[in-house]
């Protein structure tokens, strides 16, 4: 699928990894409709952009938000070719601490989020993709979704980080095997360390400390190399079913 012919959406599209494959998409000549919380944010990279980027108010976990997203979308640009999954959220909490047992709502949460809201924003996509004339390829749509090397290599307090992505990785497969009759593929990138806000606020020294964790290159990831990768995804017709981690072969103990 050539970039200058996609319509895309993008949540979590106002910041980090998702704002980094906005300005991809964008400079490669896509529209793009970002799904997000941020709406200061949101609205600004959209306006920076121009119109071929719009930005919608949606949480990824309502069904009627992202309902309505998806129709902003279909009218401003009149298809959607693909969909890359970046809203998420991370939180630190043990299975047991100090305060007692993980919190129950606080678990919930996060999976509500990071899985639900995935999964929510993918099938209503879908819903559009199976609509579009199939290209040269017989390809109709892409999904991307984000997972993270969690999903391999959970660390203490990110249980239900952990959880969220590993089942992001699992659902990879059965959605590829799901969709193939309707030509429309999905992959998973799972990131190492990036250098989003999240990280930039943590200082240099902490930054230092990661880095060094990295096996080659010795450094935290840059978004726009995520945004690249996504961008390869949708371009690549032989890519599917397949989860990429993205991450300079860190592998954390
Ligand atoms: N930064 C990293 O090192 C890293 C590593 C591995 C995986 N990831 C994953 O990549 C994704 C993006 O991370 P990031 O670092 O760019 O984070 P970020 O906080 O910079 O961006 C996430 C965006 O998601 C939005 N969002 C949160 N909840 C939402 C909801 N319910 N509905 C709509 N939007 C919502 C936020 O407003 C924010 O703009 C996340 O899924 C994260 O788990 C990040």
């Amino acid at each position: 699928m050539k970039i200058s012919e996609t319509v895309a959406i993008v949540t979590g599209g106002a910041s980090g990894l998702g704002e980094a494959t906005v300005r991809n998409f964008a400079a490669g000549g896509a529209k793009v409709a970002i799904f997000d919380m941020n709406e200061a944010r949101g609205a600004q990279v959209a306006a920076e952009l121009g119109d071929n980027v719009i930005f919608s108010k949606v949480d990824v976990t309502s069904e009627d938000a992202v309902k309505e997203g998806i129709a902003s979308a279909m009218g401003a640009f009149g298809r959607i070719d693909a969909c890359v999954n970046c809203a998420g959220i991370g939180i630190a909490m043990k299975t047991m601490g100090k305060e007692g047992p993980h919190d129950y709502q606080t678990f919930r949460k996060v999976l509500e989020i990071n899985l639900f809201g995935t999964f929510n924003v993918l099938r209503l996509a879908v819903e559009q993709m199976v609509e579009n004339e199939p290209n040269a390829d017989g390809e109709r749509g892409v999904i991307v979704n984000t997972a993270s090397v969690a999903a391999f290599d959970g660390q203490k307090g990110q249980v239900a980080y952990s959880a969220s992505k590993g089942a992001i990785v699992g659902m990879t497969l059965p959605i590829a095997r799901d969709l193939a009759f309707y030509g429309i593929r999905i992959c998973t990138i799972a990131p190492g360390l990036f250098l989003t806000p999240l990280f930039e606020g943590l200082g240099e020294k902490v930054v230092e400390s990661l880095s060094a964790q990295v096996t080659f290159p010795k450094r935290l990831g840059k978004p726009s190399e995520y945004g690249e990768l996504a961008r390869n995804i949708v371009e690549s017709p032989y890519l599917n079913g397949e989860t990429i981690r993205l991450d300079g072969a860190i592998r954390l103990p």
